[in-house]
């Protein structure tokens, strides 16, 4: 193929709820298909949900972004930190060891731990709203400050600094903010962090933060670098994507109210319906890209050492051959193999916070404020086509 002849990749939707046209037409036409990025650089784009897997478990692609293959979706502003990876590049034997570090602050029984304090933040914010006036925006009414605070507590990060890394980290993951602002956001914020940590060295308190410092200490394993690096990763991974799938939860069942009443009589099938609605929309869609490190066959097409791939993850969601009807919104689908949350060694440490955070938004939501609605007609809800997760910048509603 000439360099002309390779698309350009759309990386905005034009349907609120559906993946750009042409990622579906790669799908038919060239399940693995050469892509030209916005960077100028081209990559391997895949689409089929089998294909996603299998790359995502194969040791030969790497995570690093230091490879000049890696295929980044805007200039690099992150250039190494201070030497040292953060967890979501890492490869191999170094990303294991710093996951199984910390893996234990994340499971299903841990995140159920939080599930009375994760209760309570949401029934505060929901009563200010009731009390305040309205319309309110949703976002910043309850999307954004419910996983905010939660990942405070959770690291031991003083909420009351939730202004300052809440601008920064949205900065970060924007592909429109010029160069200059987002690298200035991420000085600031490593700046904050690194004082923060220094601080946890002094005086461990009891959050994951604290105890990490004593735990890598004891195990004679500990560095600054290292824990500034962690604490960078999951203070941004944990809030941006947990608000945006808050508000575009709520949009979909309020856009489908048969699906909600049902939801509402029987509310033990939450969970799934998160499952369903992580698999709906997707919202890292072009979040996770790889690197050959060999020469590989993939689904039949022979990917060179030091070529990218992006995983168009939510066309491998909506494949046919694993999901039926997968445009349709199915809350009672009951599927878990989605890769909304990516798949192999690298998938969402947070996820099992995420589902709980969700399941507990929507239920309570709804129940306090059965006659929530929008408040402006829904083409004019500003969705976030400019950033590198998918969510809404406001979301005005009313009851
Ligand atoms: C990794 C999505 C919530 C922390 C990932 C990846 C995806 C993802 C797709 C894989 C990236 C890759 O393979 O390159 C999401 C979505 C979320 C969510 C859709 C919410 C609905 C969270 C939360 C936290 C978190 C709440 C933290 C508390 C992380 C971390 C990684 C990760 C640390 C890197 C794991 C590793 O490299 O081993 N997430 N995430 N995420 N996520 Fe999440």
């Amino acid at each position: 193929m000439t360099a002309d002849a390779i698309p350009s990749l759309d990386i905005v939707r034009t349907c609120p709820y559906a993946p750009p046209a042409q990622h579906r037409s790669f799908r038919q036409e060239a399940p693995i298909a050469k892509v030209k990025l916005p960077t100028g650089a081209t990559a391997w784009a895949i689409t089929r949900h089998e294909d996603i897997r299998t790359l995502l478990s194969d040791p030969r692609f790497s995570a690093s972004r230091k490879n000049p293959g890696f295929p980044h979706l805007s200039p690099l502003v992150m250039p190494a930190l201070n030497g040292k990876p953060l967890l979501i590049e890492m490869d191999g034997q170094e990303h294991a060891a710093a996951r199984r570090a910390v893996v234990g602050e994340f499971t299903v029984k841990r995140a159920a731990a939080l599930t009375a304090r994760i209760q309570q933040i949401v029934d505060e914010h929901i009563d200010a709203m009731l009390a305040g006036p309205r319309p309110v925006d949703l976002v910043q009414a309850l999307s954004l400050p419910v996983p905010s605070l939660v990942i405070c507590e959770l690291l031991g990060v003083p909420y009351a600094d939730h202004g300052f890394f809440q601008a920064r980290s949205a900065l970060l993951v924007s592909r429109e903010a010029p160069l200059e602002a987002k690298g200035l956001a991420f000085f600031e914020l490593l700046s904050y962090l690194d004082k923060l940590v220094t601080d946890k060295e002094q005086n461990p308190t009891d959050d994951l933060l604290g105890r990490q410092v004593l735990k890598l200490r004891e195990e004679g394993t500990y560095d600054h670098e290292s824990m500034l690096n962690l604490s960078f990763i999951l203070l941004i991974a944990g809030h941006e994507t947990t608000a945006n799938m808050i508000s575009l939860s709520t949009l979909a069942l309020l856009k489908n109210p048969e699906k909600l009443a049902a939801l509402r009589q029987n509310p033990e099938k939450t969970l799934a319906a998160v499952e369903e609605l992580l698999r709906y929309f997707t919202i890292a869609e072009l979040g996770v890209g790889r690197v050959a490190t060999e020469d590989v066959e993939l689904g039949g097409v022979l990917i060179r050492a030091g070529e990218g791939v992006v995983v168009l993850a939510n066309i491998g969601n909506r494949d046919p051959e694993v999901f039926r009807d997968a445009d349709e919104l199915d809350l009672e689908r009951g599927a878990r193999n989605h890769v909304a949350f990516g798949f192999g060694a690298h998938q969402c440490l947070g996820q099992n916070l995420a589902r709980i955070e969700l399941q507990i938004v929507l239920d309570t939501l709804f129940r306090r404020i059965p006659e929530l609605r929008l408040a402006v007609p829904e083409e004019k809800l500003p969705f976030k086509s400019d950033a590198l997760v998918y969510g809404l910048h406001e979301f005005p509603v009313t009851w």
